[in-house]
């Protein structure tokens, strides 16, 4: 398969789908990959490791979508690339269909099939390519609140780990999934003393088997959330609700409760925060004030950090792209089910329920496809 890798132009998106080690991959198995000139370089990957690997380097983003039968992206196409897209041409990326409408009819104006990375779903239900990126998250929150408690940063100017003589600063984490965990364990390898609160009991088991002994777990409610908030110097929101807006854990009100210089940092921003007064920030300008606490609510925290991002991503993706350039999407999908969920747009037809009953279009059943 001739499978091409634009440069993403998404403001401040320095990730790349492909690493030279997947373009490796797939060239020893008789494809053709062709990449963008530039197009790892904000991820520390330079045009010669990719010619390395056997891929080809193409000097426009038109070149290689003219190229290609599979593009491989990481975010979204943009409006500059709908025109791009030829019919029929296998688009393999993040799309969130479901929240941009816009995007939705151009793909299904384009008749390009769309794989969607973010519906890509187990059979217990897990999404193996948001996976990784919750992973990053979870890790960048404890990074970003000690960097954040910093006196000069806005913060009460607390130490996470303590010092011998000192108490440690202690840190609430909402939401025991992928981002609490991983937020769970940085905080706790700092020397900070930890609480995750969960309403999925086997979840607190679980940690509570796994953890370090300065990890506490608490079943989450309000009178848990709201005895919590005024001890802890940083708190992290990592909740989600599959397919809803994420539940106003922390309101307004609670603010006059917490410690001066608390810093919230509201992962779960980009499903709608589960701290009300949080709104999506970016990376240039990440945090604002309100009552005296810091909140930090970067939408796309993993952008920060594009070398192990994309690492992360790709080692996610790679398998299952190799599946597509081997066999066709046509049968990879049906040799492989949690690939097949990932099917959202066919020849012009939406063939995923969600995208469509969120903008009142027709629902076409994969299987008439496949
Ligand atoms: N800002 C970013 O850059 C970024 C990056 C990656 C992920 N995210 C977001 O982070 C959020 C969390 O993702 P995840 O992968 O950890 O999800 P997950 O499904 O693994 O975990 C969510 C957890 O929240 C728990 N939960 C639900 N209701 C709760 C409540 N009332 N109180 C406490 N816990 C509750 C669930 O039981 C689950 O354990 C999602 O919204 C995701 O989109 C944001």
């Amino acid at each position: 398969m001739i499978i091409g890798v634009p440069k993403e132009i998404k403001n401040n998106e320095n990730r790349v789908a492909l690493t030279p080690a997947g373009a490796m991959e797939l060239t020893k198995r008789g494809h053709e990959v062709y990449v963008q000139t530039t197009a790892g370089l904000g991820s520390g990957f330079e045009d010669h490791e990719y010619t390395a690997a056997g891929a080809q380097l193409l000097p426009s983003i038109e070149a290689v979508y003219e190229k290609a039968e599979m593009i491989m992206k990481v975010k979204e196409p943009i409006e500059q690339e709908y025109n791009l897209i030829k019919k029929d041409q296998l688009l393999f990326t993040y799309f969130h269909f479901a929240s941009y409408e816009p995007l939705t009819k151009a793909m299904i104006e384009r008749g390009a099939t769309c794989l969607a990375y973010e519906t890509v779903e187990n059979p217990n239900g897990s999404l193996p390519l948001l996976v990784p990126m919750s992973e990053v998250a979870g890790r960048m929150a404890i990074q970003e609140g000690a960097k954040f408690l910093e006196k000069p940063m806005g913060g009460s100017g607390v130490l996470l780990g303590g010092v011998p003589g000192v108490e440690p600063g202690r840190v609430l984490i909402l939401g025991g999934g992928v981002v609490g965990t991983q937020a769970a364990k940085m905080a706790a390898g700092l020397g900070a003393q930890v609480t995750i609160m969960d309403i999925n009991l086997d979840r607190l088991r679980y940690l509570a088997d796994v953890m370090p002994a300065n990890v506490n777990t608490v079943y989450s409610n309000e009178m848990n959330i709201r005895r919590h908030i005024k001890q802890a110097n940083l708190i992290v929101g990592g909740v989600l609700i599959a397919g809803a807006k994420a539940p106003h854990l922390i309101t307004r009100d609670m603010l006059k409760d917490m410690i001066p210089g608390t810093v919230l940092v509201d992962v779960a921003v980009d499903q709608g925060g589960c701290i009300e007064t949080c709104k999506p920030t970016t990376h240039e300008d990440p945090i604002f004030i309100i009552d005296n606490v810091v909140h930090y609510c970067v939408a796309n925290m993993p952008g920060a950090v594009p070398y192990t991002s994309t690492i992360a991503l790709t080692n996610a993706t790679l398998p299952y792209a190799i599946q597509l350039a081997n066999k066709g999407w046509k049968q990879a999908c049906k040799d492989n089910e949690p690939l097949k969920k990932g099917l959202n747009v066919i020849d012009g037809k939406v063939v995923y329920k969600g995208v469509a009953d969120a903008f009142g279009l027709e629902f076409t059943p994969v299987e008439q496809f496949l």
